[in-house]
């Protein structure tokens, strides 16, 4: 059978590079999408993922992203790990200009994504037996903490999405996966959401043993997609081994307790 090939949105840096990286790795044709073209382009040149170049808030990037993607061969599976965080503040301090953005970027952006190619997403699992959506949201949909109220509420709304998406596909051979990760050291989600504030950004991973990573991330999505195509993986929710749960984050080297270690 010809590779089957994927849309991954957010593939100039982080999650979705690292997703792009993993679909070629096995053999999935994979167009990547993202708005830093240089960025794209290198990931072309090193992995063969056709770079497209694309601001998922913007309607007309979004059409012709569909013509470019209708031209040039089947979607099999839409990927989509674009998104992210801005700002730390309360709710009483939140700025609406902090909280438009996430909910473009992580929520509309999601529905604009699947209004768009669920024709040829569709079309895909008509020839070639069934087709994906994935979405990257985030531990932050599940649980609230002080301070994360603006992408709490982003995240639970693209989870969202993808509960109902699943139900309203229900009878149609396409399926529908979350993956919601907890802490993933990426260089830029931290840098991004505290406003550039490079000092900061690594005091939220300091002394933590070995946050996820985006490979670790890549590889459920490759996991997930590369599963048999009746086998829906709903939520996979991950963690590293340090976060207990969204308020509980050893500090320091994780240890066996009551063993002398070597
Ligand atoms: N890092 C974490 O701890 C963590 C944990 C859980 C969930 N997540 C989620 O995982 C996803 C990826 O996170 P990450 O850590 O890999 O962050 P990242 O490196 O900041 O990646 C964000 C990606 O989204 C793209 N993007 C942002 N705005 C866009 C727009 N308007 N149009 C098109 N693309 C846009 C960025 O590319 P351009 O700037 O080139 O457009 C970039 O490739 C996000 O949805 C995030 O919410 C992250």
């Amino acid at each position: 059978m010809a590779s089957r090939r994927a849309v991954v949105t957010g593939a100039s840096s982080g999650i979705g590079e690292a997703a792009a990286r993993a679909l070629r790795g096995a053999g999935w044709d994979v167009v990547a999408v993202a708005r830093r073209a240089d960025r794209l382009a290198a990931l072309e040149s090193e992995t063969g993922a056709v770079a497209y170049a694309a601001d998922l808030t913007s309607e007309a990037d979004i059409s012709a992203l569909v013509a470019f993607l209708d031209e040039s061969g089947p979607v099999h599976s839409l990927v989509h790990v674009a998104g992210g965080a801005r700002g730390t503040e309360r709710v009483e301090d939140g700025r609406a200009e902090d909280w438009q953005w996430m909910f473009e970027v992580n929520v509309l952006s999601a529905q604009r994504l699947v209004a768009a190619l669920l024709p040829q997403l569709r079309r895909a699992a008509a020839s070639d037996g069934h087709a994906d959506t994935l979405f990257v949201t985030s531990t932050a949909a599940q649980t609230a903490y002080a301070g994360g109220a603006g992408y709490n509420a982003a995240k639970a709304g693209e989870a969202m999405i993808a509960h109902a998406l699943r139900l309203e596909l229900n009878g149609e051979p396409i399926r529908v996966v979350e993956v919601a990760p907890g802490m993933v050291h990426t260089p830029e989600f931290t840098l991004n959401r505290l406003g550039g504030d490079s000092v900061a950004a690594e005091r939220v991973y300091e002394g933590v043993e070995a946050p996820l990573t985006a490979d670790d991330v890549a590889d459920v999505i490759a996991y997930a997609l590369n599963a048999p195509g009746h086998v829906n993986l709903d939520l996979i929710t991950m963690r590293p081994v340090a976060q207990s749960a969204q308020h509980l984050l050893a500090r320091g080297p994780l240890r066996p307790r009551g063993v002398d270690v070597a």
